[in-house]
């Protein structure tokens, strides 16, 4: 399972890439919003950092519009991945932009019919939205699982990017799932690491090997 950092956070994405725990990054208007930094110099930074796909997103709603700033989103780095809404110019804006070779990652899917359309109109990543179904008491897990057997049913390429991952669990069911991507907040990320018998264990270990009185370097 591929990581992506749900962000625009340039520290927090190095910290983790360091870790080496970054696949990817992806973006939406409301996180650059967030950051109050002009938009293509922070993906520019992104794009230096991460090797693999950034995602940066039209604001367009008009297919030929979402296309021309497809392309010049594009030649900010040769890894930026053009995201674009799960609308009919959306997808029409996916296939143009697909068969340029250009990446493509459609997003705001939150129906497994959507996600065939994606699939169709040749989508790299389809990025189904987990926490704002269950926000709305509705199973976004479950939308992961019926995209993972229609895809699997037909052999699609797309690969399914879990998005809007709020907590652990989303991350573990994913990965149980199937999803190939999962993009979450570095927060999220970081806390997976955590246990408590991991902690506990350690301090355990330390006081024991502290009563040694020796040293690995000397
Ligand atoms: C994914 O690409 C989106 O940017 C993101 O996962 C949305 O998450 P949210 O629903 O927590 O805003």
């Amino acid at each position: 399972m591929q990581f992506f950092v749900d962000s625009a956070d340039l520290d927090q994405i190095a910290e983790l890439n360091d870790v080496g725990l970054v696949d990817g990054v992806t973006t939406n208007p409301s996180i650059i919003a967030k950051s109050g930094r002009d938009f293509k110099e922070v993906i520019a930074q992104i794009c230096d950092v991460v090797t693999g796909h950034v995602s940066a997103e039209v604001v367009a709603t008009e297919a030929d519009e979402m296309i021309k700033e497809g392309r010049h989103l594009r030649k900010i780095a040769s890894n930026v991945c053009v995201k674009l809404p799960l609308t009919m110019d959306g997808l029409k804006a996916c296939n143009t932009l697909s068969r340029e070779g250009i990446p493509t990652n459609v997003t705001l899917c939150f129906s497994p019919n959507q996600a065939l359309l994606a699939a169709k109109c040749g989508a790299t990543y389809i990025s189904p939205f987990i926490g704002r179904l269950d926000d709305i008491t509705l199973d976004g897990l479950e939308l992961i699982e019926d995209i993972r057997t229609i895809y699997d049913n037909y052999g699609f390429e797309t690969k399914i990017l879990a998005a809007s991952i709020r907590n652990a669990n989303h991350v573990k069911e994913c990965a149980l799932i199937g999803a190939d991507v999962m993009t979450a907040p570095p927060n999220v990320i970081r806390n997976l690491s955590n246990h408590v018998l991991t902690d506990k264990g350690l301090a355990a270990f330390l006081k024991d090997w502290e009563k040694t009185g020796q040293s690995i370097l000397t």
